[in-house]
């Protein structure tokens, strides 16, 4: 993203903030589509400069915006995809051959949404801030990109997996030394908003705090 493309300031919030019905929907509804119910059309260039914007509006100790973005649409997802399959078979040599392939089928096709972003965590390890809660701003990323997502009207899933985790699969996607695959994003258009999951019980969750004895 080159810095032309980001989008105009957002105007100041009014001094006090009033419940917002709409916002609440949302947050109470968010559930994520599988990469491949996401179809066209993806965001548009001012559509992700202005996504990325809200993406790195996320709590951050110290202000280090310990995190990058990587863009993959267009052809540039077949092109991973098939170095990431390649990697996948030179990687697991000992693999039974149809469980490789099988696998390898699925690197191939790993970015079947018109877009991902890869969040990278790239902690500054020469600050007193614990490089966990530069991974947890990362982590915030993630969400705000989902959550930026859906108010745009489009719909995405947060994954890591293989990809997100070996060396040489890391390496292809674009981090380099230091840096970690917080996330990789897809977002699209959902062809089909699935059931919602069971979610948490809050009341198995949360206690008010007392003494400890
Ligand atoms: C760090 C992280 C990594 C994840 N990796 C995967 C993954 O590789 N594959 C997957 O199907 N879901 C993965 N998930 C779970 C999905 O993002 C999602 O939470 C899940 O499908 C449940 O849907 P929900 O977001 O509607 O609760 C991951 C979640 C997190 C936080």
């Amino acid at each position: 993203m080159s810095s032309e493309s980001s989008p105009p300031a957002p105007p100041s919030p009014s001094a006090t903030l009033t419940p917002d019905p709409t916002w609440l929907t949302a947050l109470e509804t968010r559930r994520s589509v599988p990469a491949a119910r996401l179809g066209a059309p993806g965001p548009t260039p001012d559509e992700l400069a202005r996504l990325l914007a809200i993406a790195v509006r996320v709590p951050d100790h110290a202000a280090l915006s310990p995190w990058r973005f990587i863009v993959i649409e267009g052809e540039a997802r077949a092109a991973l995809g098939a170095r990431l399959a390649g990697a996948y078979r030179t990687r697991n040599p000992d693999m039974a051959p149809d469980k490789r392939e099988k696998f390898a089928g699925i690197m191939s096709r790993l970015f079947p949404a018109p877009l991902a972003v890869v969040v990278v965590s790239r902690p500054n390890r020469e600050t007193m801030i614990p490089v966990v809660e530069q991974e947890l701003s990362a982590g915030a990323v993630c969400l705000n990109l989902l959550h930026g997502a859906q108010a745009l009207g489009f719909s995405g899933i947060w994954v890591t997996g293989w990809a997100a985790t070996d060396p040489e699969a890391v390496r292809l996607l674009g981090a380099g030394p230091g840096e970690r695959i917080a996330g990789i994003v897809h977002l699209g258009t959902a062809t089909e908003i699935p059931p919602d999951r069971p979610r948490p019980d809050i009341g198995a969750l949360a206690t008010h705090w007392t003494p400890p004895a």
